[in-house]
C-alpha cells in the first residue's frame, strides 16, 4: 500500500500528538510511513524555501513558518474574514480584499511546491479543510497526478451565498482537481453540487460526480465521528476527580462548550436560558449554565464583537436573576482541559448545543458518549449541525426560535429517566457504528 499524505492548516504537535483527527488518520500514517503536513504556528521574516521535520511522535511531521503577511492575509483574511463566514451563511461578515485572495493562492501555490518533490507514484494525499482548497490544483499544474482527496470539515455554501463570492467559480475550479470531496453532511452535498454546476459552470454526471473541464471530481458525506469507546471511558475516570462543590444535590446542571465563534449561536442560547428563567421561577437556584468558550482567532473584529454581546448578555442575565448563593451562568472564557470536559459532560443533566450553522460539532457526540447509560443527560441539538442529520434522538431545536428552546429546556430538565435511556441509547448506537475510524476508512475506500 502507498503513503498517505496529509494536509492541514494547523498540525498536530507535540511528543504525543493528539486530537480527533490523530485518532482518525495516526494509525494509517504510522502503517504505511505516511506523512502530516501543515504550518508551525511560528511567524518567520521569509517565506519558508524548505520543510521543516518535527522530531518524535508515532509518524513523520513536517511543517513550515508564515510570514506576518501570510498571517494576515491567507489565515486571519480570506480562511477567515472571507470563506469561513461565507461557509457558516454569514456573507454579511465578509469581507473582500484583493490582497487576502492573492495571498491565499501564495501560500496554497508555496506548499504546492515545498511538498511535490517528495511525493512518490503510490502515494494518496488527502487535504484538510477551507485554507487549503486550491492545493489540488497547485499540484496539478506542477504534473502531481496520483488520487487526491479533499475533506471540508464544515458546512459547503449553496449557489445563492455562493454568488457573494467573486471568485466563486474559480472555488468550484479548484474542488474539481481533487477526486473526492468529503462533505459532512448531505445538505452540504446537495449545496456544493448545486454551486458546483451554477456557480462554476460543471455538468452533473449523476451518483455525486461532476464534470468541470477539464476534470470530473466525486462529492459525497462523510460524517465526521468520535473515538466514542475512548471517550465513554474517558468521562467516566474523569467525573471521578472534578473538584466537589462543582455538583450540588438540588441543582441541575447545563453545559455549552464552543469555540467563541458567530457560527456558534451563544448569545441566542443565552437568550433562551434568559425566556426559561422568565417563564420559571420554580426552577430558580435549581439549575445553572456552564458556558465554556476559549477565545478563538483574536483580532479579527467579528470575533471581538461576539465576545464584547456574549459578556454583555452573561452579565445581564446574571444581574437580572441572580442572588447571593446562585449565579444562572457561568461563563469562562478561557480552553478547559479535554479531560475536564469529559468529566464535566458525564456530570451535566443538558447539553445545549445550538450552532446557528455548523459543520459537524463534535461536542454533540463528545456528550452523548461521556454519559452514564444507566442515568444519562439530554442533548439539545440545533437543527443547524450537520450532527442533526444523524443524532435525530435528541431534542433538536431552531436557535432563532427562542420560545421554542426555552421549552426545550423544560422539556429536557423533566424528562423521564425512561425517555432518556432510550433517547441514549439510539444516540450511542449510531456514535458507535459510525465513529471516527469508520469514518476515514470511508473515506480512503472512496478515494481508492
Ligand atoms: C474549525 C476548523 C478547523 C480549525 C478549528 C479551530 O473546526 O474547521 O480547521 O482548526 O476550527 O480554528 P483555528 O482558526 O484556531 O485553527
Amino acid at each position: 500500500m502507498g503513503r498517505l499524505i496529509c494536509l492541514s492548516n494547523r498540525i498536530p504537535t507535540g511528543a504525543n500528538p493528539s486530537g480527533g483527527l490523530v485518532v482518525a488518520l495516526g494509525d494509517v500514517l504510522s502503517e504505511t510511513g505516511g506523512i502530516w503536513i501543515g504550518t508551525s504556528g511560528e511567524i518567520a521574516e521569509k517565506p519558508d524555501t524548505c520543510l521543516r521535520e518535527i522530531e518524535g511522535g508515532p509518524f513523520k511531521r513536517f511543517c513550515f513558518d508564515l510570514t506576518e503577511e501570510e498571517q494576515e492575509n491567507y489565515y486571519a483574511g480570506y480562511s477567515n474574514s472571507v470563506l469561513w463566514p461565507l461557509f457558516h451563511g454569514r456573507t454579511d461578515l465578509m469581507e473582500i480584499h484583493q490582497d487576502y485572495l492573492n495571498t491565499y493562492k501564495q501560500v496554497n501555490r508555496r506548499i504546492a511546491k515545498l511538498i511535490a518533490p517528495m511525493i512518490q507514484p503510490d502515494d494518496r494525499i488527502w487535504v484538510h479543510d477551507f485554507h487549503l482548497l486550491p492545493l489540488a490544483y497547485e499540484l496539478r499544474v506542477l504534473g502531481i497526478q496520483n488520487p487526491i482527496g479533499f475533506f471540508l470539515h464544515t458546512p459547503f455554501p449553496g449557489p445563492i451565498s455562493m454568488q457573494a463570492l467573486p471568485n466563486g467559480r474559480e472555488v468550484c475550479q479548484w474542488l474539481s482537481n481533487y477526486d473526492l470531496v468529503g462533505l459532512q453532511a448531505e445538505r452540504d452535498v446537495r449545496a456544493c453540487l448545486a454551486s458546483m454546476v451554477e456557480i462554476g459552470e460543471g455538468s452533473d454526471l449523476g451518483n455525486g460526480f461532476i464534470h468541470l473541464a477539464p476534470r470530473q471530481c466525486r462529492i459525497a458525506a462523510f460524517p465526521i465521528g468520535i473515538d466514542t469507546a475512548e471517550f465513554t471511558e474517558l468521562a467516566a475516570r474523569e467525573i471521578e476527580k472534578l473538584p466537589s462543590g462543582i455538583l450540588k444535590p438540588d441543582r441541575s446542571l447545563m453545559i455549552g462548550v464552543d469555540r467563541l465563534d458567530y457560527s456558534k449561536g451563544v448569545p441566542h442560547r443565552f437568550r433562551a436560558f434568559g425566556e426559561f428563567l422568565d417563564r420559571h421561577e420554580e426552577w430558580h437556584r435549581h439549575v445553572s449554565l456552564l458556558q465554556i468558550s476559549p477565545p478563538t482567532r483574536e483580532g479579527v473584529q467579528a470575533y471581538d464583537d461576539i465576545r464584547e454581546e456574549t459578556e454583555h448578555l452573561s452579565g445581564r442575565i446574571n444581574g437580572q436573576f441572580a442572588d447571593i448563593q446562585w449565579a444562572p451562568i457561568r461563563f469562562i472564557n478561557r480552553p478547559v482541559p479535554r479531560e475536564v470536559l469529559a468529566g464535566l459532560y458525564r456530570a451535566s443533566q443538558v447539553a445545549l448545543v445550538t450552532p446557528l450553522m455548523d459543520g459537524m460539532n463534535l461536542v454533540a457526540k463528545e456528550f452523548v458518549a461521556a454519559q452514564n447509560s444507566d442515568d444519562p443527560g439530554v442533548l439539545i441539538l440545533s437543527q443547524f449541525a450537520g450532527a442533526a442529520e444523524q443524532m435525530t434522538d435528541a431534542l433538536l431545536v431552531n436557535p432563532h426560535d427562542t420560545e421554542q428552546m426555552a421549552t426545550s429546556m423544560l422539556t429536557a430538565l423533566m424528562m423521564s429517566r425512561g425517555e432518556r435511556r432510550e433517547r441514549h441509547r439510539a444516540l450511542l448506537d449510531g456514535l458507535t457504528r459510525q465513529d471516527v475510524h469508520w469514518w476515514s476508512n470511508a473515506f480512503l475506500t472512496a478515494l481508492g
